[in-house]
């Protein structure tokens, strides 16, 4: 006789949120970086259409983020101990920065929509009622830009990590 299934617990369902999380995370920063091309070869349009799918795959990642947190669910580094240090320096930016990315990106949202409301369509940018929320925009997309982007590849980099070399703190 087949012995019966193993049961689903929390453990696998916060396994599955943490992949889904995971591939988010990189959708969105390859949105991001198709966003950066947009507006480099000066379509506007899909910029917008590009950065706008970036800020809610990130925003997916957040809830699954939080949802798994609220699982009590937690990978500790089991690996070789020479790798443990620069493991925690990678972690540790990766946190500061991913709360860092949340008002960063928030306040490029803001600059850009006010911007678009004052100009009323993107082939009117210059207006001087839109300018110096686009100027803002563009000020603070230098950083968002280059701290999104490292969020993304290290989230990604922890996860492999963690594949390879996790060890379950909480498992249901
Ligand atoms: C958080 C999401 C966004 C990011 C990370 C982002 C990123 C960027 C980047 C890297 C540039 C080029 C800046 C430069 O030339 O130095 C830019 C410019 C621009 N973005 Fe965004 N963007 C975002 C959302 C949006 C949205 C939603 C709109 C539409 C309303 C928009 C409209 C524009 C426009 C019109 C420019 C050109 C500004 C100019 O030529 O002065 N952006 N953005």
């Amino acid at each position: 006789m087949r012995p019966p299934p193993a049961p689903y617990t929390a453990g696998d369902m916060a396994e599955t949120i943490n992949q889904w999380a995971v591939i988010t995370i990189v959708l969105s920063g390859i949105a991001l970086c198709v966003g950066v091309y947009f507006i480099r070869s000066g379509n506007r349009e899909w910029h917008m259409r590009a950065m706008l799918t970036a800020s809610a795959l990130a925003t997916i990642f957040l809830v699954l983020y939080l949802t798994r947190l609220g699982l009590g669910y937690e990978k500790r580094f089991a690996g070789p101990e020479a790798w443990r240090g620069p493991y925690f320096v990678l972690l540790i930016s990766h946190i500061i920065l991913a709360a860092a990315n949340l008002p960063l990106a928030l306040v490029a949202l803001w600059n850009a929509w006010k911007g678009l409301r004052n100009a009323g369509t993107l082939n009117n940018i210059d207006a001087p009622a839109a300018r110096p929320f686009f100027n803002r925009h563009r000020a603070w997309v230098r950083w968002t830009v280059p701290v999104w982007l490292y969020v993304a590849v290290t989230g990604w980099i922890i996860y492999l990590v963690l594949g390879r070399w996790g060890e379950v703190v909480t498992r249901g």
